[in-house]
């Protein structure tokens, strides 16, 4: 690597420490910083992007500018602000912080496997056909479900990871109620609760949303502006992605359609908040036919921040005999 030896030439005549910019050709951001300092600093933020010195760098002329140059120097004179304004000068925050081995550092926490970034879609599939495919597919049913296993989940309050009986009654409009242990989640269709208090803000959008889903149309019938947002995998089922955007909820979900069975298998909903998006999915897998209905013997809800609730369930049957009163309200 020729610049290292160059430096090294340098340092070995000159004993007052030249500034950068009398060794160096081409420099801004490191005027007045001892020579000695630029290799070093080239090293580190190689290593905090995890790039080569070419990934900024023209490799036949390391002086002459690039895009990737450019914005670096940015980023170099946002270090040294941040860090004279916040922390004293010290380098607290740094290339690392931020970008922690990637190139693109990434503003929003995802759940293990989450991304919203899918391959183009050419040409897009009708979501109305999607969501018209996975009801026919799936198959619908007037009455409630009821379907009981065990729920896997960190304790509320040791944290550590438990398993309890489930029972989770499911019935039209976006009824449900879900009993393991001594956590009770349920809703009347409007409001959720759990336990005796009102479930507000993400959470409660999430379990309104697994009390909807896999019930014919109801499934669908609260998305706003659904559009195909491309493919991807899951696993190794191929899905095509829908996504809609709710304004009023500030809110965008994302339906994962596997392309073999027309069966939706994941939801996502990324919710905005002042200082990021909170992102949290739900997995349906292992379907079982009862009473005409295929329905998900297994459901994997992943919150932002990685917590998971796993239900797994054993039975499955529908039973006309439960009252509307079940699901509160
Ligand atoms: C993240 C982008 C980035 C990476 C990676 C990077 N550099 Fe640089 N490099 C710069 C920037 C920006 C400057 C100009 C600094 C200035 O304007 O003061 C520079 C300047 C230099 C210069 C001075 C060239 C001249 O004569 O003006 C050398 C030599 C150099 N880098 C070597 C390296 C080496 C060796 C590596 C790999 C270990 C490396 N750089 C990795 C961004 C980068
Ligand atoms: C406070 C957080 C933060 C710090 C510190 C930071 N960066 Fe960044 N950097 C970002 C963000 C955010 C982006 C993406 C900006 C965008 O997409 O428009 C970015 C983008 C970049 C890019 C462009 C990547 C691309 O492929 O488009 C480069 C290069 C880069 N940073 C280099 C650096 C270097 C070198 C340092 C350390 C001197 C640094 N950054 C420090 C947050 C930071």
């Amino acid at each position: 690597m020729a610049p290292f030896i160059f430096v090294c030439a340098q340092q070995a005549t000159t004993p007052q420490e030249p500034a950068s910019e009398q060794v160096f050709k081409n420099i801004q951001v490191f005027k007045g910083v001892p020579a000695n300092d630029l290799i070093p600093s080239m090293e580190f933020m190689a290593a905090s992007l995890k790039i080569e010195c070419t990934g900024c760098h023209d490799g036949q002329d390391y002086a002459k500018d690039t895009q990737t140059k450019g914005v670096a120097r940015k980023m170099i004179l946002m270090q040294r602000d941040i860090n004279a304004k916040n922390f004293n000068n010290r380098n607290q925050v740094t290339c690392n912080t931020c970008h922690g081995g990637k190139e693109n550092p990434a503003g929003t926490p995802f759940p293990t496997g989450v991304s919203l970034r899918h391959e183009r879609l050419n040409p897009a599939p009708n979501t109305a056909d999607l969501f018209a495919k996975h009801i026919a597919s799936a198959g619908t049913q007037d009455g409630p479900i009821v379907r009981t296993g065990t729920l896997t989940a960190p304790n509320d309050a040791t944290h550590k990871i438990e398993t309890l009986p489930l029972e989770f009654i499911q019935a039209p409009g976006g009824k449900f109620r879900m009993v393991a242990g001594e956590r009770k989640v349920m809703s009347n269709g409007t409001q959720t609760t759990y336990g005796t208090y009102p479930m507000a803000g993400e959470p409660a959008f999430v379990f309104n949303r697994i009390g909807r889903t896999w019930y014919g149309a109801d499934t669908f019938a609260t998305l706003e502006r659904p559009t195909v947002s491309g493919k991807d995998t899951i696993g190794k089922a191929q899905v095509v992605v829908v996504r809609a955007t709710s304004p009023t909820t500030s809110s965008t979900q994302e339906l994962s359609f596997d392309t073999k069975s027309n069966l939706l298998i994941r939801m996502v909903n990324v919710r905005r908040s002042s200082l990021g998006n909170v992102v949290s999915s739900i997995d349906y897998s292992n379907c079982r036919k009862v009473g005409g209905m295929q329905v998900p013997m297994k459901v994997v809800v992943t919150f932002a921040g990685d917590e998971q609730w796993i239900m797994d369930f054993k039975t499955a049957k529908i039973d006309p005999s439960i009252a509307g009163s079940t699901f509160g309200g």
